[in-house]
């Protein structure tokens, strides 16, 4: 074909512009807004029905920065911040010690359980708090009559050894000697006292030391733990390697300013012994506790709050879940410091079927939390939250942090055992805290273990004096996802990765972005929904990260 002048291809585009470096300049002047929609437009119920995560996706901005330098640190109270913006459920196929830990050293929170005896709960609190310290200001310490066996009982219940020998076996007396896990692995003489098998060639360091010259003895002295003692050799404290090493390992680790403890989270129901319970997990060393309810506002939780906050005013206190301005304006005026949002959004949940009672997700989210931040008041979107994206959509809606119950139930550090399911596939168990199988646990005893007053389940959907018990949740299975040492790393590359995408170097830049009307969403169709998931395939593999 004659090509007919140098600068078009036969039917070349008449361009109405010709100077294209003034795109950026035409942009600016002639479009008073970005393309797609703001949050709000998006958002309007009246014009398209209250939506959900999958409804909708934000439009991409300019990347002017690596996805590594993304910053997630975000409010999870008033008080407390976290540098990554997840949660696990205080659910009981969800968070015990063991996710709350590891939740904690990889920058999230785990919401401890309460479907279980005070004093369990109080115990797995004792666990996260020991877990990780600088300085032990309240190392287990043994006594010269204990047995090898005590010792070995000790390492059981608490998962490490290490044990100081003092000599009224208490802090502030005598440092005799220390028993280690070596010690005590061959020794099978069980009723021999400690003494027998103790190592006595001990490095101490003085009162007094600061943790950066007591962490550099134990660097060189290349001995498992570091007591410190005062001038008479009583021992004060305790630094272990260990800790050291989880140091390094885990920089984004939840803590506390003025501490080297893990952050620790539990919930409560809002009953009268409630107010035992919260006594046990504060002397525990509880940091935050959560009013699990599945609607929050309510005479017992208004009257909870007013009481945590003047008997323990140290403790944080989140209340929930709420869906709606009015209810999270109750619980603002009764003095939270952070809101639980989502009601029936759950992915073994049932509430919205059997209740009618709810709200879609993204709707209620960005409702709640508009007006939330308004008195400074961070929000969890919890529920509903089965990949990165719709985590991001959570944060986007307004959320400072997002919590996960099915997502996080297959892993490792979840209670319970996997097992192989009809169709051959290693799962683990997940069920409703409104499920009749979790409603009647009798593991779920507050003293009283026959009693369903006593059940966490029954409290958190005021069923307790039920005497027909009505499910808002299931019982199942999840598939295994292995550790959350892999899983919440590569969530939280995906929300950074998402977060370059469109254009915000941190989490507060996307609040502020989405506020100013500069971050941008496009509603979906459900075919468009068909066009964004895989499709055309004979077959796939999806693996998800490596
Ligand atoms: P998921 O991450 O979608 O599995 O949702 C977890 C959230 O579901 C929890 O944090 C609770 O807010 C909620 N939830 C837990 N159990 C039930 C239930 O039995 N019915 C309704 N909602 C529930």
């Amino acid at each position: 074909m004659p090509i007919s002048n140098g600068d078009s291809l036969g039917c070349a585009m008449k361009a109405e512009i010709q100077d294209h470096t003034k795109a950026l300049e035409v942009l600016e002047k002639e479009y008073s807004t970005g393309d797609g929609l703001d949050i709000d437009t998006l958002l309007d119920s009246d014009k398209h029905g209250a939506l959900t995560y999958n409804d909708f996706l934000i439009l991409p901005g300019y990347i002017g920065f690596p996805a590594s330098d993304v910053s997630l640190d975000t409010p999870v109270t008033k008080r407390v911040s976290l540098k990554v913006p997840l949660l696990s459920s205080p659910m009981d196929t969800v968070t015990e010690h063991n996710m709350a830990i590891h939740m904690a050293l990889l920058g999230g929170l785990g919401v401890i359980h309460h479907n279980c005896a005070p004093a369990e709960q109080a115990e797995m609190v004792r666990k996260v708090k020991r877990y990780e310290n600088g300085f032990i200001s309240d190392p287990v310490v043994l006594s010269p009559q204990a047995t090898v066996s005590e010792a070995k009982e000790l390492k059981a219940k608490w998962g490490f050894g290490g044990f100081p020998v003092t000599e009224n076996g208490t802090l502030r007396s005598k440092l005799v000697g220390i028993v280690t896990s070596r010690d005590i692995q061959f020794h099978d003489n069980l009723n021999d006292p400690v003494t027998v098998i103790m190592s006595t060639d001990l490095v101490t360091a003085p009162a007094g030391t600061t943790l950066a010259e007591a962490n550099e003895v134990l660097r060189s002295s290349k001995k498992g733990k570091l007591p410190i003692v005062d001038e008479n050799g009583n021992l004060i404290s305790l630094l272990s390697r260990s800790d050291l090493m989880k140091n390094l390992h885990y920089p984004l680790a939840s803590k506390l300013p003025q501490s080297k403890q893990l952050i620790c989270a539990a919930a409560i129901g809002t009953r009268e012994e409630d107010k035992t319970r919260l006594k046990m997990l504060v002397e525990a060393g509880l940091d935050i506790v959560i009013l699990d309810s599945s609607q929050g506002n309510s005479m017992y939780q208004i009257q909870m709050i007013r009481w945590v906050k003047e008997n323990f005013p140290e403790i944080d206190v989140i209340g929930g879940n709420v869906v709606t301005r009015e209810q999270a304006a109750a619980l603002i005026a009764a003095g939270v410091d952070g809101l639980r949002i989502g009601m029936g959004s759950g992915s073994a949940c049932i509430t919205q079927e059997v209740m009618a009672v709810g709200r879609p997700q993204a709707a209620a989210v960005r409702s709640v939390t508009s007006f939330a931040a308004r008195f400074g008041v961070p929000c969890i979107a919890d529920g509903g939250i089965q990949n990165i994206g719709h985590i991001v959509k959570g944060l986007a809606a307004g959320a400072s942090t997002v919590m996960m119950g099915g997502l996080l139930a297959g892993t490792t550090e979840s209670p319970g055992e996997y097992f192989v399911s009809k169709e051959g596939q290693l799962v683990k168990a997940y069920r409703g805290m409104g499920s009749i199988a979790a409603m009647e646990d009798r593991k779920a005893g507050a003293g009283n273990k026959d009693s369903k007053a006593s059940n966490a389940g029954t409290a958190r959907y005021f069923s307790e004096k039920d005497s027909v018990l009505v499910a808002q949740g299931v019982a199942g299975s999840v598939l295994d996802r292995g550790s959350i040492t892999k899983f919440v790393p590569y969530l939280v590359a995906g929300i950074q990765h998402s977060l370059q995408d469109i254009g915000v170097p941190s989490l507060q830049g996307l609040h502020d972005g989405v506020n100013k009307g500069t971050v941008r969403f496009e509603m979906r169709s459900a075919s468009a929904m068909a066009e964004g998931n895989v499709h055309g395939l004979h077959s796939y593999d999806k693996k998800l990260y490596a």
